[in-house]
């Protein structure tokens, strides 16, 4: 439950690197050098930027078939949801969302208007199935660019610790209204605390249901799964979460680390490895969230979109953020913690929490893996 820095740090300070590591496998974080540079067709300049959104356990779970010369369909990839986690998927479509608003400020910082359908072929009902997320065409008229656009390449999930300092609840306030698009569907809201009794009770809901997510047999191992051990793995695969730095590089070499000690919640590297979580919950110096007056598919995506505007804001204002999506998941071992987060956050009846995440000022830290523009292009 460490997470990556080094390797990846070392990687993307050398920009004009190859795009392949000394070992021959591709490099994970390639996608983050100049996205779209000398691409010709703008779809694809615009996808460059798309595929760099926040994700859920960064599955990238984004499929494309490109259509004429200016359109495009959109669909999730079946093949990459989490089914213990997210079992109503709704977590993969705000991915979806996040990845459409990236789409969409790259386009107008082509000066074009992506026109986006959403659930052209209708909406999907408990679970996603194989019908499109988005029907998008790039329209050639004149729009504004959006500055949110130039902090993409800069965006992380910052999982560090953050400093003790204060965060100002008037910047705060700025970040979540940045998140809401100028025409926001009427839909979301955006809220912050960064003090007194609700703080402390998300800090402790944070953590509680951080471990008891541990604590759930398929939950966890959906995780394990999906960890990536070291740069080979990290090159093989990037995708998931990512373990790196010369500890896990040689805890892995010498057979003390594996997929098979990460499943043992008893062992003593794996409590160490997650108990570093705790100071990062029950000191977060603030939290914002995101909540909707329903839970569409449509309002799903619109949240992923403003999920995306909000990691963006944040990063403009030297802000790192962190989802603690655990509490929110609709799992039957979490309903208990659902409903708390649901009462904190003031999300009654159909309203829902949708986003639910640390900020404060953090570290600098590398980007996360990306597999590449064409793993999601199909046609
Ligand atoms: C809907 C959603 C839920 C997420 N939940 C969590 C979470 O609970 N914990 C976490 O560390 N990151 C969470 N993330 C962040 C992703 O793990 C992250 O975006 C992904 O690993 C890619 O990394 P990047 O954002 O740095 O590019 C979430 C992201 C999204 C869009």
């Amino acid at each position: 439950m460490t997470t990556r820095r080094h390797v990846l740090a070392l990687l993307v300070s050398t920009p004009f690197a190859a795009a392949c590591t000394p070992s021959g496998l591709p490099d994970p974080v390639s996608a983050w050098r100049a996205p779209g540079a000398g691409e010709t067709d703008a779809r694809r300049f615009c996808l460059a930027h798309a595929i760099l959104a926040p994700n859920p356990h960064n599955r990238q779970p984004w499929l494309i078939d490109l259509v004429g010369d200016d359109e495009l369909v959109f669909r999730a990839d079946l093949e990459r949801l989490l089914p213990a986690t997210d079992p109503l998927n709704r977590q993969i479509v705000l991915g979806c969302g996040a990845f459409l608003e990236v789409f969409n400020l790259a386009a107008r910082s082509l000066g074009r208007r992506a026109e986006i359908t959403l659930w052209p072929e209708g909406e999907p009902d408990a679970r996603l199935d194989d019908r499109p997320v988005a029907h998008i065409k790039l329209i050639g008229e004149e729009v504004e660019a959006d500055p949110l656009f130039e902090h993409i390449t800069r965006r992380r999930t910052n999982r560090d610790p953050y400093e003790a300092r204060a965060v100002d609840g008037a910047m705060l306030t700025e970040v979540g209204e940045a998140a809401l698009r100028p025409n926001p569907a009427n839909t979301l809201a955006v809220y912050s605390v960064q003090g007194d009794t609700l703080r402390d009770d998300l800090r402790r809901l944070a953590w509680d249901a951080f471990e008891a997510e541990i604590k759930t047999p398929a939950a966890y191992q959906e995780s394990v799964d999906l960890m990536r051990i070291g740069a080979r793995q990290i090159a093989e695969h990037r995708d998931g979460l990512v373990m790196d730095g010369p500890m896990i590089e040689f805890a892995h070499a010498v057979g003390l680390l594996n997929h098979s000690v990460l499943a043992d919640i008893e062992h003593p590297l794996v409590k160490q490895g997650y108990e570093a979580f705790r100071p990062l919950a029950l000191e977060a110096p603030a939290f914002m969230w995101i909540n909707s007056t329903n839970n569409s598919r449509t309002t799903q995506v619109e949240a992923g979109r403003a999920y995306a505007r909000l990691n963006l804001a944040a990063t403009r204002a030297g802000l790192a953020m962190h989802p603690w999506s655990q509490a929110l998941q609709e799992y039957p071992e979490m309903a208990a913690m659902h409903a708390r987060a649901e009462e904190l956050m003031s999300a009654p009846s159909e309203a829902r929490v949708q986003m639910f995440v640390r900020v404060g000022y953090g570290p600098q830290i590398g980007p996360a893996p990306r597999r590449g523009l064409s793993d999601h292009i199909r046609t």
